[in-house]
């Protein structure tokens, strides 16, 4: 098993309040992995780490190693070229007031490609990655704003995609959306694994069963348990991922 990436004895502080504890974790590639635990067990602090979206937070201090194929994130990669290789979306969509095309093709031109025939390609190829062409090839110059939520967040997939990065985070990317939308966002995730390994945070279990291969528990900072999904719910070894899976607390 090769794994994306390795999590030893991670520690995370925020100023002086300690926001995760004696974190591990592997995440096998191109798999998806689920976060899931009640409202600020430290879920969206353990993503960001993943891409150093943290180095932003003022007095926020990691300690331990975080791993990218084997490479440190936090003292090995370049930070720019980390935030390319390791993509996020958000829950509420944050295209820029541009159009649909301009909000995918400004990855790769802040990377160089400037042939606008080349950039044609990469917009064309990650919309249809995103399952969203067929609803916005006649409308590329139009404004990204315009589209729908749902429409929305996949955009923000594909513009995710555009930079051709090997991971994609994603923090409750579906909270805002209908069950119409999930469903095609969840498909895409299914879909997308097979070229890229996912992360996602989702407060929706059944969603974690419908998408994740594998799903760690987060309680107070911790992860009390992870495992293959299937596993953690239907047997879960630990009491109290059996409680918040059967709804006790959360
Ligand atoms: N920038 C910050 N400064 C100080 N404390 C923070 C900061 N960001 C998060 N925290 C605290 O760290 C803890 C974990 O927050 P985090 O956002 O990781 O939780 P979460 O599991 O993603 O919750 P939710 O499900 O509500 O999104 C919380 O107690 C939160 O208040
Ligand atoms: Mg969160």
């Amino acid at each position: 098993m090769s794994y994306k990436f390795e999590i030893k004895d991670a520690n995370l502080h925020y100023g002086s309040f300690q926001a995760l504890y004696d974190i591990n974790l592997d995440v096998p590639q191109k798999q998806v992995m689920a976060f899931i635990g009640p409202s600020g067990c430290g879920k969206s602090t353990l993503l960001k780490c993943l891409n150093r979206m943290n180095d932003l937070v003022e007095g926020c201090n990691v300690e331990g190693d975080f791993l990218l194929d084997g490479e440190d994130i936090y003292r090995d990669i370049e930070v720019t070229s980390l935030r390319k290789r390791v993509g996020m979306v958000f829950q509420k969509s944050n295209l820029f007031p541009m159009s649909i095309y301009d909000n995918i093709a400004f990855g790769p031109r802040t990377h160089g490609i400037k042939k606008k025939a080349e950039l044609d390609e990469i917009v064309e190829t990650c919309l249809k990655q995103a399952a969203i062409w067929d609803e916005c090839k006649d409308r590329l110059k139009k404004s990204a704003l315009g589209m729908s939520g749902g429409q929305q967040q996949r955009l923000c997939i594909a513009r995710a995609l555009a930079v051709k990065p090997e991971v994609i985070l994603m923090d409750e990317p579906t909270s805002a959306l209908d069950p119409i939308s999930t469903l095609k966002v969840e498909e895409l995730c299914t879909e997308l694994k097979r070229k890229y390994t996912i992360v996602i945070v989702t407060h929706n279990m059944q969603q974690a069963m419908r998408i994740a291969d594998r799903t760690a528990f987060f309680l107070h900072g911790r992860i009390e348990e992870e495992g293959p999904t299937e596993r953690i719910f239907n047997n879960p070894h630990n009491e109290k991922t059996r409680e918040y899976i059967g709804g006790q607390f959360g």
